[in-house]
């Protein structure tokens, strides 16, 4: 059964508690990931998280990303709108995908509405919070099962 999903953050997530609560809800990333890894749990699925701020990284886990998980979830925060090396990797993982933000990108400044991957990923989740990612790892469930 193909069940591996990496859960990946990329820029600012670190310091997620210190971003803006109306949009980012003022949890951790530890506290984020733990809420992530119960839904997982219950959905029967084994999870991993990797988080950086350094886009050559976030595309060298989607390169490991490819050998280690059966699909991912995908929060590259800000690379989103503009990250064409992301893309790229994320093609070479060839892996079901969701994109997934806290935030509700579609209605906030225009240069958020674009986003680089989302005509890669099977399904993207926006505006819902932490609870968004549970709906991700449903979607992706569904795409692994396939
Ligand atoms: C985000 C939305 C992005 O526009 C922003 O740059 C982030 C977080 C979200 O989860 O809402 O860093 O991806």
């Amino acid at each position: 059964m193909r069940n591996r999903v990496e859960v990946m953050h990329g820029v600012n997530f670190d310091v997620l508690d210190r971003r803006d609560p109306d949009h980012y809800g003022g949890l951790t990333l530890t506290e984020l990931e733990a809420r992530v890894k119960r839904f997982a749990r219950e959905l029967g699925l084994e999870v991993l998280f990797s988080q950086t701020n350094h886009e050559g990284e976030f595309c060298e886990n989607l390169h490991r990303a490819a050998r280690s998980a059966d699909g991912l979830v995908l929060n590259p925060g800000a690379w989103t709108h503009y990250s064409w090396a992301i893309r790229d990797a994320l093609e070479v993982a060839q892996l079901p995908a969701v994109e997934v933000h806290l935030s509700a990108v579609g209605e906030r400044e225009e240069w958020r509405l674009v986003s680089v991957i989302r005509d890669l990923c099977v399904g993207c989740v926006q505006g819902k919070g932490v609870a968004g990612y549970r709906d991700a790892l449903e979607m992706l469930k569904e795409a692994m099962q396939r």
